[in-house]
C-alpha cells in the first residue's frame, strides 16, 4: 500500500542542510497497522507529511499504491502534530469539512457529523469554537473531523498525547474497533511505547535525527485486542523490553548528558 525506498529529506537553512530523515525503506500492507517510535526531532511528522505528499522527499522515492506521490495524497487521512481547526468554524463546522467539500447534503453531514463528535466525546459541544476548547478536546474534533470523511489509509501524528489517561484508553479502543471494522491502513506516530505496543502489528523504532528505521518489530498479538488488559500479557511485556532496549540506546547520550 505505502511503500519508502531509500528516502532521504533535508532542509536548508542559513546555507546549512539538516538532514532529517536518512535511508528510509518500509513498506506497509494494506490494511496493516504500523506505529512509529523515536526521539523527539527524528523525522516521524517528516515521513508522515512525504506519504500525505506535502513535501517530497530529497533523495528516493515514496508510492501509495504503487504510485509516485507526487502531490496532495487525497487517499490519506491526516491527523497532523499540530492541529489545524478553522476558528472562525464551530466544532460541527471544523467536522463537516471533509464532507462539504465532497458535497454532501446537510441532512446527511449532521448526521454522520453528530455520530464522531459522540464518538469522540464531544457531544453538547457542537456549537462551540475551537479557541472555547481545551487542548484534548481540540485533538478529539481533528480526529472526529479525519474519520468523518472515511479515508482508506490514516496518518496520525500523535494524536493522544495530550489526553488524559482513561480517555486515552477509550480513544485506542476505539480506533482499534474502527481499523478491525473497516480494515483501514494505518500510521500511527507516538512517544509512547506502551501505545506503540497496544496498537501496532508492527512497531518501527527511528534512530535520533537524522533519523533512519533502527529496528521493525512484530507485535504477535491478536488483530481483536483488549487495551485494557493488554499490559499483562507476555507478548506484551517481552515485546515492549525488546523495543525498551532498542529505544534507549537512542537516548543515552541525552540522559548522560543531564
Ligand atoms: N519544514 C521544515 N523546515 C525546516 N526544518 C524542518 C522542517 N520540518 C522539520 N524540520 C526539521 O527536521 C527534523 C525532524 O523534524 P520532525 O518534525 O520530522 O521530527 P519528529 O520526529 O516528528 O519530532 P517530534 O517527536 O518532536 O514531533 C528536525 O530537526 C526539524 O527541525
Ligand atoms: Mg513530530
Amino acid at each position: 500500500m505505502i511503500e519508502f525506498t531509500n528516502v532521504s529529506k533535508y532542509f536548508e537553512r542559513d546555507g546549512k542542510r539538516v538532514l532529517a530523515a536518512k535511508d528510509i525503506n518500509l513498506k506497509i500492507n494494506q490494511g496493516e497497522f504500523l506505529t512509529v517510535i523515536g526521539p523527539s526531532g527524528c523525522g516521524k511528522s517528516t515521513v508522515l507529511n512525504m506519504c500525505a505528499g506535502l513535501m517530497k522527499p530529497s533523495f528516493g522515492e515514496v508510492k501509495y499504491k504503487k504510485q509516485l506521490v507526487n502531490g496532495i495524497n487525497t487517499s490519506v487521512g491526516y491527523m497532523t502534530q499540530k492541529d489545524n481547526l478553522l476558528p472562525w468554524r464551530t466544532v460541527r463546522g471544523n467536522v463537516e469539512i471533509g464532507l462539504e467539500i465532497r458535497g454532501i447534503g446537510k441532512k446527511e453531514r449532521e448526521r454522520e457529523s453528530a455520530s464522531f463528535i459522540e464518538m469522540v466525546g464531544l457531544k453538547g459541544f457542537e456549537n462551540h469554537y475551537p479557541q472555547e476548547l481545551s487542548g484534548g478536546m481540540r485533538r478529539r474534533v481533528s480526529l472526529a473531523k479525519m474519520l468523518v470523511y472515511n479515508p482508506e489509509t490514516l496518518l496520525l501524528d500523535e494524536p493522544f498525547g495530550a489526553l488524559d489517561a482513561q480517555l486515552r484508553l477509550i480513544l485506542q479502543d476505539k480506533l482499534l474497533q474502527i481499523w478491525q471494522e473497516t480494515g483501514k491502513t494505518i500510521i500511527f506516530v507516538t512517544h509512547d511505547l506502551d501505545e506503540a505496543v497496544l496498537l501496532g502489528e508492527r512497531v518501527a523504532v527511528f534512530s535520533k535525527r537524522p533519523g533512519t528505521i533502527k529496528k521493525v518489530e512484530e507485535v504477535k498479538l491478536p488483530k481483536k485486542r483488549d487495551v485494557y488488559n493488554l499490559r499483562m500479557t507476555d507478548e506484551f511485556r517481552k515485546v515492549h523490553a525488546n523495543l525498551w532496549q532498542s529505544l534507549r540506546e537512542e537516548f543515552v547520550e541525552e540522559v548522560n548528558a543531564v
